[in-house]
């Protein structure tokens, strides 16, 4: 049996952040934020908005477009770093606020590369015969964790929900699935306090530890290494060769980082899908809501073959081949 992806949905919050806006709260420029990272502006989720609405929003569109009823999902499992609380999963959140009665549901946490994480995990509970259809949501609230003084960050986050039904297919579907992890470089991308190593004291809180902290400049020349051997492999397994690749998803960290591994693989500008102006980095949430615009626009079409990969926090990168 081969598990492929049956349907897909996003959900963005309404409030836009502009970079013209950000250069009145930080020292910073439209024109630094355009041509440094390609963003041009971000959403950012209502106050009482949390990370189960949005994945709930983009469930209900990916369950729609996959044909299925809600009662026919047998697994729900969200990739998220930013769930309503530290625990329990957002997951189950989710599979209440859908209704889903006792369905088994939980987190997984592995941050940029969370959907395809997901992915992997889904392909291989539904290739198994152990679950039908599977429920994959990634959704991130990132503006809860981000220094909104620190323009190293702030200009790069945002918040939103991707979701995939993934689940038996006849024909295509996921040809490949890979994932990597260094625990030896998390300090590079992480959030130091409010976990058991640093629970929240009035220090964490005065010293700005719950905030998200990066060096960029590291994580830059990583990802720029470890994507396209993710991908690379993927393809490998895959038996697919470059040229064969219809559209490629990156995370959209950094329209740089895109554009540079893209050039590599010679993927052309038109095969390349870019949403990162409008929404920034959305962490597990890029490449689902990228996937899921790319099909309700009509880009990505049935039996286009996709190539996805992404780097991020862990560290973790990862790269699939899905033939849609
Ligand atoms: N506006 C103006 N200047 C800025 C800003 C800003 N918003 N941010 C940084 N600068 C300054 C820096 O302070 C530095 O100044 P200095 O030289 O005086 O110290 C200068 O710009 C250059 O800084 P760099 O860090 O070298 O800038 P760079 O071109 O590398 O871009 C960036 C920084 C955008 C963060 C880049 O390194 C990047 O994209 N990194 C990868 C991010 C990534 O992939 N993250 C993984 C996923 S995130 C997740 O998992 C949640």
């Amino acid at each position: 049996m081969t598990a492929g992806i049956l349907g897909t949905g996003y959900y963005v919050p309404e409030r836009i952040i502009t970079n013209k806006e950000l250069e009145k709260t930080v020292d910073t420029t439209d024109e630094w934020i355009r041509t440094r990272t390609g963003i041009e502006e971000r959403r950012i989720a209502a106050d009482n908005e949390f990370v189960s609405d949005m994945g709930v929003r983009a469930a209900e569109r990916a369950i729609q477009s996959a044909g299925i009823r809600k009662e026919d999902i047998g697994l729900v499992i969200t990739a998220t770093i930013t769930g309503d609380n530290p625990w329990p999963a957002s997951a189950a959140l989710i599979q209440k606020k859908l209704g889903l009665g006792n369905t088994p549901a939980f987190d997984i946490s592995a941050a940029c590369s969370g959907f395809i994480y997901g992915i992997d995990i889904a392909r291989s509970m539904v290739e198994s015969g152990r679950y039908k259809n599977i429920l994959l949501v990634a959704a991130e609230k990132l503006s809860s964790v981000t220094d909104w003084s620190d323009r190293n960050t702030c200009v790069l986050l945002g918040d939103g929900a991707g979701a995939a039904v993934i689940g038996p297919v006849e024909t295509g579907g996921i040809l490949s699935s890979v994932i990597y992890s260094d625990g030896a470089s998390r300090e590079m991308l992480y959030q130091p306090a409010g976990g058991s190593a640093m629970p929240a004291t009035e220090e964490t809180v005065k010293n700005k530890m719950h905030y998200l902290k990066m060096d960029g400049a590291e994580i830059y020349k990583l990802a720029v290494e470890k994507m396209p051997q993710a991908l690379d492999e993927a393809l490998k397994t895959a038996k697919i060769t470059s040229e064969e690749v219809d559209f490629v998803i990156f995370h959209q960290a950094n329209i740089r980082i895109i554009k540079s591994i893209a050039k590599r693989f010679k993927w052309p500008d038109e095969k390349n899908i870019i949403n990162i102006q409008r929404y920034g980095n959305t962490s597990a949430a890029t490449i689902p809501i990228a996937l899921a615009e790319a099909v309700e626009q009509g880009r990505i079409k049935k039996g286009d073959i996709v190539a996805m990969s992404a780097f991020g926090a862990g560290l973790t990168w990862a790269g699939s081949i899905v033939k849609i």
